[in-house]
């Protein structure tokens, strides 16, 4: 099948763009340079020239802090892009599977979030994704919204690699325990996403609209980065004696971050008999794919 990937130079982008021929999906792949989701007309005469059998919409503004002081710009690429490519779908007849995130959350909850959960979003990079999510609602029946959380890929930056510097650059380690969420391995998202592809492709119907679907581990930030110097210690040595955990008031950010943003992903299992691996599994995954 013809995958069109739009953010192909991000961490879940690129992992399609690298998995797709081994799952035998030909991926027609888009840096942010080469398709701007912002750009409608850009949008629909892509769409029209490859006739794609399904897109996939990795393209997003995630820099969560800076997207306070850049909000017209994350409104642009989170609520504006994903209009446009549903439209463009909607009008060629194409499916769009679109990224969303637990950032839609407050946060205030005590439970994993479910897909009907009333979404609350704290900051611009949240609110902007939520109404991306609308947007496709709106314009499309034939979509997936899949909301992810926490992460990491080989490709790009993010908080595995920058634990792995820091411990080899500090003795001792100040890291927020007081925000839970769910890490998960871009190289896990991708293949699961291509799952899906497939089967709407092969004629699965009945399984538009929403899901969750992120790593099987709930953690703090803390206890993440313990997961991370546990199995680098068995790579290197690290010079890190310990690591501290702290609250996220000690750890101020530009924007606020949901307290507890675990996502129940048992819909995507019973619709599509999908489930995410355990955090050390898939973080034995990325270190040995970090290492070829
Ligand atoms: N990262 C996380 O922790 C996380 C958590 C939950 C949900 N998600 C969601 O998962 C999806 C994929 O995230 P990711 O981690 O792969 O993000 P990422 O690494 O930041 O990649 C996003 C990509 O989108 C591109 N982009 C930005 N503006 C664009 C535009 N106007 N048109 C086309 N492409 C554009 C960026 O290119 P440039 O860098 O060149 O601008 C970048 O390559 C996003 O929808 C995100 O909201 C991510």
């Amino acid at each position: 099948m013809k995958i069109l990937v739009t953010g192909i130079n991000g961490q879940v982008g690129w992992e399609l763009l690298r998995q797709g021929p081994l799952h035998d999906c030909r991926i027609i792949g888009f840096a942010h340079n080469t398709l701007d989701i912002t750009d409608s007309q850009a949008v629909s005469r892509e769409l029209e020239n490859n006739s794609p059998d399904l897109v996939i919409n990795c393209g997003a503004y995630t820099a969560v802090d800076k997207a306070e002081a850049e909000e017209k710009k994350a409104w642009a690429v989170n609520r504006d892009g994903p209009a446009w490519l549903a439209a463009s779908c909607a009008r060629e007849h194409i499916p769009l599977i679109h990224l969303s995130t637990d950032y839609v959350f407050n946060g205030l909850a005590s439970k994993p979030y479910t897909e009907t959960s009333a979404t609350a979003p704290l900051g611009v990079y949240g609110k902007s994704k939520a109404a991306g999510e609308e947007e496709v609602r709106a314009k499309l029946s034939n979509h997936l919204i899949i909301r992810t959380s926490w992460v990491y890929g080989i490709h790009g930056q993010n908080f595995v690699k920058t634990i792995l510097r820091l411990v080899q650059e500090k003795e001792e380690l100040k890291v927020v325990d007081d925000q839970w969420g769910c890490p998960t391995f871009a190289g896990d998202l991708a293949l699961a996403l291509l799952t899906m592809a497939k089967k709407i492709h092969t004629g699965q119907t009945n399984c538009w609209g929403t899901y969750h679907c992120c790593g099987a581990t709930a953690v703090t930030w803390c206890a993440f980065a313990t997961f991370i110097l546990d199995l680098a210690r068995k790579i290197h040595p690290v010079k890190v004696r310990n690591i501290i955990p702290i609250t996220s008031e000690e750890y101020p950010t530009t924007a606020p971050r949901p307290k507890y943003s675990v996502l129940d992903c048992q819909k995507v299992y019973s619709v599509f008999g999908i489930r995410l691996p355990a955090l050390s599994t898939s973080l034995d995954a990325f270190f040995a794919e970090q290492g070829k």
